[in-house]
């Protein structure tokens, strides 16, 4: 399939479009970001990249982390995580608190961030040094060992991250936290903080396409059962009380970020990255959305 044609005629048809939207600001450091950025890079199972735009400028990948941290504490502690984070769709906002007090202290899924926030307590546990484990299993993945946290927008968030205090603090009420509060907020703000390109976050995300292997690599990182259950995740739960309507329009598995990306995979084909920083009021980029929505009716071609 010839991707780049199709990659030139979305960023054609979306070139004179301001997208509606706002840059996110709760993070004060993201606001600074200019609300014009617009890069798409697609890398499929063949090696070949394709791609436009602002697709090699690293931003900050924000949620998209909870990916990753969901893999690797899949890899260390196994089914056990299930014990402590459910597998069902929330309905809800990313940071509502709400329905922790009905369900005691379980999140309903790993994306939403009571969810990511346990996923980091596991973290915190198993590695003496949790960021430096991160960081490693990205280098991995990637073969780039530059990608790193941006430590300004991690500060940033932790200044005002009032509400991601409060949800710790309450999970810890249910005996869902093991560790300080402090220690796993630090962990949570860096992941969030990591900072990487289009084309890094699509060469990231290939495992996600390919088994749980790396592209010209017999290493598997995830097994099959693994990379199912991260993917069926990210169709149900990806993008909080807007994964239907993602679904609907895209029909790919994917997770966004406040930061303005978002990631999708075809599995056993490609894994697909876009910016541009203005939000829909669910949080997630509103021109990401559309530009994946005309990838996968421009091809014809979803997991639908
Ligand atoms: O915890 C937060 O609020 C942010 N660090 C991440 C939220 C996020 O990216 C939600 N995604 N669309």
């Amino acid at each position: 399939m010839d991707y780049q044609k199709v990659l030139n005629q979305i960023q054609q048809e979306f070139a004179d479009i301001h997208p509606s939207g706002k840059v996110a600001s709760y993070i004060p450091e993201l606001a600074k970001v200019p609300s014009d950025k617009f890069g798409m890079h697609l890398y499929d199972l063949e090696g070949n990249n394709y791609n436009f735009g602002d697709s090699n400028e690293r931003f900050s990948i924000q949620s998209i982390s909870k990916v990753f941290t969901l893999a690797l504490a899949m890899k260390v502690v196994g089914d056990d995580l299930w014990n402590r984070v459910g597998v069902e769709p929330s309905g809800d906002p990313f940071n509502s608190l709400s329905q922790l007090e009905n369900d005691s202290g379980i999140p309903r899924n790993p994306y939403i961030n009571a969810g990511a926030l346990v996923v980091a307590d596991v973290l915190v546990s198993y590695f003496t040094n949790p960021k430096a484990a991160l960081l490693a299993f990205l280098h991995e993945i990637t073969g780039d060992s530059s990608i790193d946290f941006d430590t300004t927008v991690a500060a940033s968030e932790q200044a005002e991250g009032y509400r991601n205090y409060a949800m710790v603090n309450y999970l810890k009420s249910f005996g869902n936290i093991e560790n300080d509060v402090e220690k796993v907020l630090d962990f949570y703000f860096h992941q969030c903080s990591i900072a990487m390109s289009c084309r890094e976050l699509a060469q990231a995300f290939i495992i996600f396409a390919n088994h749980g292997t790396v592209l010209d690599s017999d290493r598997e990182f995830l097994t099959g059962r693994q990379v199912k259950r991260i993917n069926a995740l990210m169709q149900t739960c990806g993008f909080y009380d807007e994964a239907g309507e993602f679904s609907f329009e895209v029909g790919l598995p994917g997770k966004s970020g406040v930061g303005g990306g978002i990631v999708a995979v075809n599995p056993y084909h490609y894994a697909v990255a876009v910016w541009s920083p203005p939000l829909n009021p669910k949080g997630n980029s509103a021109l990401g959305m559309a530009a994946l929505e005309r990838l996968t009716t421009l091809t014809g071609f979803s997991i639908f």
